[in-house]
């Protein structure tokens, strides 16, 4: 890809003792996106994370932002609004009181800060002016946003940013990363609920036990070794360009559709090999649901995981 990378980790790789909780994980965040770090509990999410925004040091490979590598208090950061680590506020001060000490404790004065912004954003209302200790859950975790955004940062890094979140307050939180795109600051956030990646992400990066398992639009990743259905103006002359494609299985007419196994391309792929030769897609639909698209990719790499580690004659046993 062209584009350069808002942050990009390279055979990142961080041992805790005899525990690999991440291990040669490549991928990168590119402007615009919303990239969502999804895997089951354990399998190295908030790691990363903090090893991007400088709180740990890597064990081998980089981290980078907009290009240099991390480190602790490095000019980068400034550029970054991160929660990784729980918010934390004083409950009998206001919302707004809250931000302005934040923001002052860092040396800066409010109108300097796009408070304005940073609370359209965050959607509390009036609730700013109400002390904090009044705040549900979902509020608190909006003030927290709304302090990450005074200082208009281009990278927003969130480490399960609607954990312990009701699902209204979840949606809530999926409105504001959306609001958040939109003013085109890019956003990373880790998730175990793939629903919740697949709502809010335009792109996907699916770890487990420390490793890359897949990574692509959530569009690719949903229509990878799925089943897809075409229906088109000329079947046979579809069904024959399809089954020439390397990446496409088995190809059935059913009735006015045809129903093809897509191997490991992607649905786009197909469409345009189609419109190349002349034939008139009026519909694409894939029936394997990311759900499990996402199990089958954990499960595949934890069985070659235990196989090799079989082989070698190691545990593969969990610490956790
Ligand atoms: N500070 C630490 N010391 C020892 N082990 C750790 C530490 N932090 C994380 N781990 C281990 O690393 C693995 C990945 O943890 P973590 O990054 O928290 O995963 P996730 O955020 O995806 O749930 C787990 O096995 C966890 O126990
Ligand atoms: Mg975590």
């Amino acid at each position: 890809m062209t584009t350069e990378a808002i942050a990009e980790v390279s055979h990142l790789t961080k041992a805790f003792g005899t525990v690999a909780a991440v291990e040669d994980l490549s991928f990168a965040v590119r402007p615009g996106e919303v990239c969502g770090l999804l895997g089951p509990n354990g399998a190295g999410k908030t790691t990363t994370l903090r090893m991007l925004v400088g709180l740990i040091a890597p064990s081998s490979g980089t981290a980078t932002l907009f290009g240099t590598t991390v480190h602790a208090g490095c000019p980068e950061l400034l550029r970054v609004g991160a929660m990784v680590e729980q918010a934390a506020f004083v409950p009998h001060l206001s919302g707004m009181t809250n931000l302005r000490l934040w923001w002052e404790a860092g040396g800066g004065r409010l109108h300097d800060a796009d408070l304005d912004g940073a609370l359209a954003i965050a959607g509390l209302g009036d609730a700013v002016h109400r002390k904090v200790r009044t705040y549900s859950q979902g509020m608190k975790q909006r003030l927290g946003f709304a302090r990450l955004l005074l200082a208009r940062p281009e990278l927003l890094i969130l480490d399960e940013p609607t954990n312990g979140l009701d699902p209204a307050e979840i949606k809530e939180i999926r409105n504001l990363v959306h609001r958040l795109a939109d003013h085109g600051a890019a956003v990373l956030l880790s998730s175990h609920h793939l629903a919740e990646v697949e709502q809010t992400c335009s792109e996907v990066v699916v770890m487990s036990r420390g490793r890359l398992v897949a990574s692509g639009t959530v569009d690719e990743l949903r229509s990878s070794g799925a089943t897809v259905r075409i229906e088109v103006d000329d079947r046979t002359a579809a069904a024959g360009v399809l089954r020439s494609l390397p990446a496409v299985g088995k190809v059935e007419i059913d009735g006015p559709e045809l129903v093809v196994q897509l191997r490991d391309g992607r649905r786009s792929d197909l469409v345009a090999a189609l419109v190349m030769a002349g034939v008139r897609v009026e519909s694409v639909t894939a029936t394997r649901d990311l759900e499990d698209v996402f199990l089958g990719l954990v499960d595949q790499s934890e069985q070659l995981r235990t196989s090799q580690a079989g082989q070698s004659g190691q545990s593969s046993r969990e610490t956790r």
